[in-house]
C-alpha cells in the first residue's frame, strides 16, 4: 500500500501533523493578579505572619481573606494558607496526632508527598490499591489493610476525579480513624453532591504552576474540626514558640516550620479562585470535546466520570488498549510526540518502588521511621504489592494535558486526528519498532 505523504507517520520522516503549535500550561495570570501583587508591593508589608502570639500569628490580610473565601465556598469553619500542598499535607497528617509505630493508609499512585509526608511526622504509609476506572483508592483495598496501628487514611482526588469518599468516609469512621483528603489536583471537584475536600476531616489543595488555579507555589488546608485547625496552624508558624503563651497543653506534634504563604501569593491565588468556576468550565468543555474526538478510535478509552460526580480534568487519562490498537503504548507514545501533540506514557512509578520505600532509608541511615513499626520485617514495600496499580502504570494508561486553555477545540480534534494516524500506520511504525 502507499500512502501520501501527509500519512505518514513523523517518526518516519513525514510531516507532523501538529509542526508549530507546542502544548501550554495554564496561562490564566492577567491583569488582575498584577495589579493584585502591585498592591501588596505598594503596601510593604510582603508577609503578615510573625512566630509569636498575638494577631500577626495568624497572617497578614491577604493571606485571611483567602481562608475567608475558601470557608465560605466550601462551607466550612476554617482553612490553613501554607506555601505548597506538600507543606499542607504535613501540617494535616501533623494535626492527625501520629508519630512512630503508627500507619497512614493512602494511594501508591500520586505524587510522592501524599506518602513522604506521613514520613516526616515518624509514621509509616501503607499502600492500598487502587481502581481501575477512576484511579482512587479501593475501599476494600484500604479496608483490607487496616490494622491496630492505623490512624488515618489519605485518599488522592487523582487527575481531577474523585476518589470514592463516601464509602472510604464510612470506613474512617467505622474504625476511628482520620480520613484526610489529598485534592491537589481535583479544586472544586464533585463526589456524589459534595465538593471533594470537604468529605474527608481534612482537605489539601495545591497552588504550584501545573494546577488549574496556581500561585506559582502554594496551597491550603480546609477542616470543620477547631482542634485539627489549631494544631495546623501551629506547626505552620513555630508552634514551639507559642504554645504556652497562648494556653495550648497538648503539644503533641507542635514544634513547627515556617511554611507560611506570602502576602504576595496569596494575593495571585485570591484572583484565581475568582477564576476557578471559570477555568474549571474550560477543561471540562475541553475534555469533553476530545472525548467526542476519540470516540471513534477502537482502543483508546476515554476518562470515565462516575454518575454523580464532577470531574476538572488536572490530567486527561485515557487507558490504552494494546491489543486493539495493535501496537505497544511506548510507541504510539513516541509516534504522537513526534507528530507534536502532548502525550505521556503512564504517570508515576508506584510510590512503594521508590529507593526510599525500597531501601527503608528516610532519616539518617538506620532505617527511622520503618523500623518503629511493630511489624517488623513484615512491613515489606515490593513489586507486586499493588497489583492495579502497577498493570495500569506499566501498561495502560495514557496522559495528556491538552484539555486546557489556552488550547482550543481545534486542538483536541487535531489530537485525535493524530491518534488516527499514528494507528492507521501502525504496520510501518510496527517494523521500525522491531528493528530498532
Ligand atoms: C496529588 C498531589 N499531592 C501533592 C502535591 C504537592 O503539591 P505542591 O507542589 O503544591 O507541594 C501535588 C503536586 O503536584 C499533587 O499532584
Amino acid at each position: 500500500m502507499t500512502m501520501g505523504n501527509n500519512s505518514i507517520p513523523a517518526l518516519l520522516g513525514g510531516p507532523k501533523i501538529n509542526p508549530d503549535k507546542p502544548f501550554r500550561f495554564n496561562s490564566a495570570i492577567g491583569a488582575e493578579e498584577a495589579a493584585a501583587v502591585q498592591e501588596v508591593i505598594a503596601s510593604k508589608e510582603l508577609s503578615g505572619f510573625i512566630a509569636s502570639p498575638g494577631e500577626p500569628f495568624w497572617g497578614g490580610p491577604k493571606v485571611r481573606m483567602l481562608q475567608d473565601m475558601f470557608c465560605q465556598h466550601f462551607g466550612v469553619k476554617h482553612a490553613v494558607a501554607v506555601n505548597s500542598a506538600t507543606s499542607g499535607l504535613h501540617c494535616a497528617m501533623m494535626a492527625t496526632g501520629i508519630g512512630p509505630g503508627d500507619e497512614v493508609i493512602t494511594s501508591p499512585y500520586s505524587m510522592s508527598a501524599t506518602s513522604t509526608t506521613v514520613l516526616m511526622t515518624g509514621a509509616v504509609p501503607i499502600f492500598a490499591d487502587i481502581e481501575a476506572d477512576t484511579f482512587g483508592l479501593d475501599p476494600i483495598s484500604v479496608e483490607a489493610n487496616i490494622t491496630p496501628q492505623t490512624k488515618a487514611i489519605c485518599a488522592v482526588n487523582i487527575f481531577g476525579h474523585p476518589a470514592r469518599l463516601t464509602e472510604l468516609r464510612a470506613i474512617a469512621d467505622k474504625h476511628g480513624l482520620l480520613l484526610i483528603e489529598d485534592n491537589s489536583q481535583a479544586p472544586d471537584a464533585i463526589h456524589q453532591g459534595r465538593k471533594t475536600g470537604t468529605i474527608g476531616h481534612m482537605g489539601i489543595f495545591s497552588f504550584n504552576r501545573h494546577k488549574t488555579m496556581q500561585s506559582g507555589e502554594g496551597g491550603i488546608v480546609i477542616t470543620d474540626h477547631p482542634s485539627l485547625f489549631e494544631k495546623m496552624a501551629l506547626f505552620r508558624n513555630h508552634g514551639e514558640a507559642v504554645v504556652d503563651a497562648m494556653g495550648i497543653e497538648d503539644i503533641v506534634n507542635t514544634a513547627g516550620l515556617n511554611l507560611r504563604m506570602t502576602e504576595m501569593e496569596a494575593a495571585v491565588a485570591i484572583e484565581q479562585f475568582k477564576k476557578l468556576s471559570r477555568l474549571n468550565s474550560e477543561r471540562i468543555a475541553l475534555a469533553k470535546r476530545l472525548d467526542f474526538a476519540l470516540a471513534g478510535i477502537d482502543g483508546l478509552i476515554s476518562p470515565k466520570v462516575v454518575e454523580g460526580d464532577q470531574h476538572v480534568y488536572y490530567m486527561y487519562v485515557m487507558k490504552f488498549d494494546e491489543a486493539t490498537v495493535g501496537m505497544p503504548r511506548e510507541l504510539f507514545a513516541e509516534a504522537m510526540l513526534a507528530e507534536g501533540l502532548f502525550i505521556r506514557a503512564g504517570y508515576l512509578r508506584p510510590n512503594y518502588l521508590e529507593p526510599l520505600y525500597q531501601k527503608k532509608i528516610c532519616f539518617g541511615s538506620s532505617g527511622f521511621p520503618f523500623t518503629a513499626n511493630p511489624r517488623g520485617d513484615a512491613l515489606r514495600y515490593y513489586k507486586g504489592l499493588c497489583p492495579t496499580c502497577e498493570r495500569l502504570q506499566e501498561r495502560e494508561i495514557i496522559i495528556t494535558a491538552i484539555m486546557q486553555p489556552p488550547q482550543t477545540e481545534e486542538d483536541m480534534d487535531l489530537w485525535a486526528d493524530g491518534a488516527q494516524k499514528v494507528i492507521a500506520a501502525r504496520d510501518q511504525l510496527l517494523q521500525r519498532w522491531k528493528a530498532a
